[in-house]
């Protein structure tokens, strides 16, 4: 099926006996095409019918190949504080919880200078090898194959993050979080000045190029943390750094996340007409930046973000857990901004979206609701639109719509190999343990328990349990770019 030259697709036809490696795993193989167009609608309403695909590899332990999860916005040094956010809102967290942690990936200032000259990963602090090793399993272990990782603003860790992507070999994009604006920074964590920021990220990007001069698996990613953190000539330098290269690099930031956020961006750009145009006059937004939240545009926003086709990260757990609001993922999608999904988010993007249409704000703005109550159900996720932002939107939003997302031939072997296990009523469990009841051992050890217990399950429902219920020990093995890692012994 795969290249062994290039990692990539050969053909489609997916039959057994194939000279291959994955061919053992294929007792019953084909495709279940599992439509995304239902009672809610599809994905895109101006792109044509969507498709999310599973390759069945085993149907008698339901095991099958999906495309690896794009993760489109994901902070790494932000892992040891992943769970701790109290009550606290944006820019509250971000300053009792979010920089003292990342300022300990920091090496020393140049004693002569005060200024962060060092480059090596070797100069990193022992926490920021650790820390971004762990990340990078942890990831693949839940399938994430591709994710654009913000670092701090720290060179050598910025450096060794690349590097670790690098040898450990998941698809990445590197950016260090610009943040010279001293009105918004705190002083223990700020660039020294905006020439500082753009030199230190020049680095990054130097780095990164000399690690993987063709970008097969590591791109940098131009990164102005967001508005409230750079001044405006590191936002125009930045902007003009990222023109410069050909082709242009990728940009990432946030944006319109929180209300108080929404305020502070006024107040320290009383000139811009919005947060979005903040952006766009420092040439930010282009078709390879994405955007993460965008939970509070506004529709003049939404259509300059569409015009510049720039792309938006939703990411309902952080949403949520800040409080900051519910992204409306359908508005955007109708008109045709793509969307891709932040760390794992597929359950919580269909959860957030069914919560959206009791908002009083859903309400009001949607009074021709089918229900009588303001809501026609349209703002809901299925579970496939939740994958397909998962995957193909995530591809799309990253800029790799032709290589990662499916199963297309010519796509980069990007995939993970799912296995849900299930036993019927009453049978010895393929996992290795026998329930007593048909339950009650299965909901105590068993990855997705309770899997087609009946025998009368489609695979849309296997797979919709999946998303409810799935974790990394549903993950036999990845691949990316057709090399791979088992994962709990598999012979994959
Ligand atoms: N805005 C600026 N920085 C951050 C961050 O680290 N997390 C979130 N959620 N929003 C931000
Ligand atoms: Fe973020």
């Amino acid at each position: 099926w795969v290249s062994a030259a290039d990692g990539r697709i050969k053909g489609c036809d997916w039959q057994a006996n194939d000279d291959n490696e994955f061919a053992e795993l294929m007792t019953r193989n084909g495709w279940v095409d599992i439509d995304a167009v239902g009672a809610q609608g599809q994905v895109n309403s101006h792109g044509s019918k969507i498709r999310v695909k599973i390759v069945i590899a085993n149907e008698e332990q339901n095991e099958f190949f999906f495309p690896g999860f794009i993760d489109t916005h994901i902070h790494a040094p932000q892992y040891p504080n992943v769970g701790l956010f109290g009550s606290s809102t944006l820019l509250e967290w971000l300053e009792t919880y979010t920089f003292p942690v990342e300022s300990r990936f920091g090496s020393p200032p140049d004693p002569k200078t005060g200024h962060q000259t060092k480059t090596d990963p070797k100069d990193t602090p022992p926490l920021a090898q650790q820390i971004y090793d762990q990340v990078i399993s942890r990831t693949l272990s839940h399938g994430t194959t591709c994710a654009s990782y913000y670092a701090t603003n720290h060179v050598p860790a910025t450096n060794a993050l690349s590097s670790l992507c690098h040898t450990r070999g998941q698809r990445a994009f590197i950016g260090r979080a610009c943040m010279d604006n001293p009105k918004f920074c705190v002083d223990y964590y700020r660039d020294s000045s905006a020439e500082d920021s753009i030199v230190a990220t020049r680095q990054t990007i130097e780095y990164i190029h000399t690690l993987d001069p063709e970008g097969k698996l590591v791109k940098p990613i131009v990164t102005p943390r967001f508005a409230p953190s750079c001044t405006r000539p590191a936002l125009q330098s930045l902007g003009e750094l990222a023109a410069s290269y050909s082709p242009p690099l990728h940009i990432q930031t946030h944006i319109s996340e929180n209300v108080n956020e929404l305020a502070l961006v006024k107040e320290l750009f009383p000139e811009a007409d919005s947060y979005a145009a903040v952006y766009d006059k420092y040439n930010l937004l282009t078709p390879r930046t994405i955007l993460a939240h965008a939970v509070h545009l506004s529709a003049d926003e939404r259509v300059l973000i569409r015009d510049r086709e720039a792309k938006i990260s939703h990411c309902p757990a952080s949403n949520s857990a800040l409080g900051s609001g519910i992204c409306p993922v359908r508005t955007l999608l109708d008109e045709g901004i793509t969307v891709g999904l932040g760390t794992d988010a597929a359950r919580q993007a269909c959860l957030a979206s069914r919560l959206l249409g009791q908002s009083a704000a859903w309400q009001r703005d949607h009074p021709q609701g089918a229900d009588g109550k303001g809501s026609d159900g349209r703002e809901k996720l299925s579970v496939p639109e939740s994958l397909y932002l998962a995957t193909r939107g995530g591809a799309a939003v990253v800029d790799m719509a032709n290589d990662l997302g499916g199963f297309d031939k010519g796509m980069l072997w990007d995939v993970q190999l799912i296995r849900l296990g299930g036993v019927k009523l009453g049978e010895k469990s393929p996992l290795g343990f026998v329930p007593a009841d048909g339950t009650a051992d299965l909901v105590k050890s068993g990855p997705v328990g309770n899997v087609d217990l009946f025998g009368t399950e489609s695979w849309e429902e296997k797979i919709q349990k999946w998303v409810w219920n799935g974790d990394d020990r549903n993950v036999k093995a990845v691949w990316v770019g057709g090399g791979g890692w088992s994962i709990q012994g598999s012979e994959g």
